[in-house]
């Protein structure tokens, strides 16, 4: 774990960073997110000591990093930054090993090490090892830079804005490929971008930054429904959620308080209750709330005995979802099943709610609307 406790930075009279306190979690990418000049790249330069605070402290697993040894903090410490620093005179293995060999490791380990890094980040060892920067294009000289970062397996990986020089296809399969590194080596991601979009992608968690300080830390989910002031929304695009309808949830859109009765009342009284209520499905619940049923208008009209009870009647819902579900996947089910209504249980079969098919279709009309209004 990283902590930042009370960071201050001043540069003359300058106020560069502000208070900024934070926890970022093992195993995370955190992505750094804000305009230019607020301060991100001051921030994440601060954990591998290339710049020190004016105040306050950074620890790493509770140790205050200034009291540490700097090459064996290095040492634990991933550097990428956008132009890949890598050195134009040396090969693209000499490149990907001088860390490694500075640090002593074996040559033969080293050479390993190295084949397995080119074939992670997706580069041919036997057709580019040989290369030299220059003569790769911008994508796969990041994706050396990534293969150094990793070849002393540190457990922190810092890479500054990594991927902003590169066309979008390329971006887009490096950010990719960085979701499965991180998948197969577990290590904290420290990433600085400008785009929101390249946040929302690859973010386990986000640090919206402005003017020096930090005005949002939070999941991708929560910046985008809850984003704390206008600072946020803006730059977070307040259409933004809807270009990531993933994140939208059973729960934000199902009906609270459906209508339900009782599975020992007759149909008789359940047809009547639906006509006050004007719905036509009512779902059974027990006396604890739990899901028994769903029984339709039509299916009681094709019983010619009233007096039956709903429970008898009644049949299984052919799909639950529960709240935290994307509305994604609902609506894959709802439209292959030609479904009308869907109920929302938790883990206790508990009743939570009811997702309609017009509450779907009003969230994606909605959507649309929002899209054409600017
Ligand atoms: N060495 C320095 N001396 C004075 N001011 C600096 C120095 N380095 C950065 N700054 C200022 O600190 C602010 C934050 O810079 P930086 O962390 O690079 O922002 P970002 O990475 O978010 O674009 C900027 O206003 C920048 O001009
Ligand atoms: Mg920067």
């Amino acid at each position: 774990m990283i902590e930042f406790k009370g960071i201050n930075k001043i540069y003359k009279n300058n106020i560069v960073l502000h208070d900024v306190n934070l926890k970022i979690d093992d195993g995370t990418i955190t992505v750094f997110v804000g305009p230019s000049g607020c301060g991100k790249t001051t921030t994440v330069k601060m954990i591998n000591r290339l710049i020190k605070p004016t105040s306050g402290k950074i620890l790493i697993n509770g140790e205050d990093i200034s009291k540490k040894n700097i090459i064996k903090l290095r040492r634990n410490i991933g550097y990428v930054i956008q132009n890949t620093g890598l050195f134009p005179h040396m090969t693209i293995k000499e490149n990907i090993e001088i860390v490694a060999k500075m640090q002593k490791m074996k040559p033969e380990e080293i050479e390993e090490r190295a084949r397995e890094l080119m074939d992670t980040v997706g580069l041919s060892y036997d057709k580019f090892a040989n290369r030299y920067p220059a003569q790769l294009s911008g994508g796969q000289q990041q994706r050396v830079g990534i293969a150094r970062a990793l070849i002393i397996n540190p457990d922190i990986i810092i890479m500054d804005e990594p991927f902003s020089a590169l066309d979008p296809v390329t971006r887009s399969q490096l950010q990719d490929e960085l979701i499965n590194i991180q998948t197969q080596f577990k290590k904290i991601i420290i990433f600085v971008t400008h785009d929101m979009d390249e946040a929302i992608k690859i973010a386990d968690k986000i640090c919206i930054m402005g003017g020096g300080k930090v005005i949002q830390y939070d999941d991708p989910e929560n910046i985008l429904k809850n984003p704390v002031n206008d600072f946020v929304s803006e730059f977070v695009g307040k259409n933004r959620i809807w270009s990531s309808p993933e994140y939208i949830k059973v729960e934000d859109i199902m009906i609270d308080d459906p209508v339900t009765c009782s599975s020992n009342i007759s149909i008789f009284k359940c047809m009547k209750k639906m006509r006050d209520e004007r719905v036509d499905m009512i779902l059974v619940t027990d006396k604890n709330g739990k899901l028994d049923g769903i029984i339709t208008g039509k299916m009681i009209q094709k019983e010619e005995n009233h007096h039956k009870t709903v429970g008898e009647v009644m049949i299984n819902p052919k799909i639950v979802v529960r709240p935290d579900n994307s509305i994604l996947d609902i609506l894959k089910h709802v439209t292959e099943n030609d479904l009308a209504n869907v109920p929302v249980i938790d883990e206790d079969r508990k009743l939570r709610g009811l997702i309609t098919r017009t509450s779907l279709v009003t969230t994606l009309s909605e959507q649309f609307d929002i899209g054409t209004e600017e």
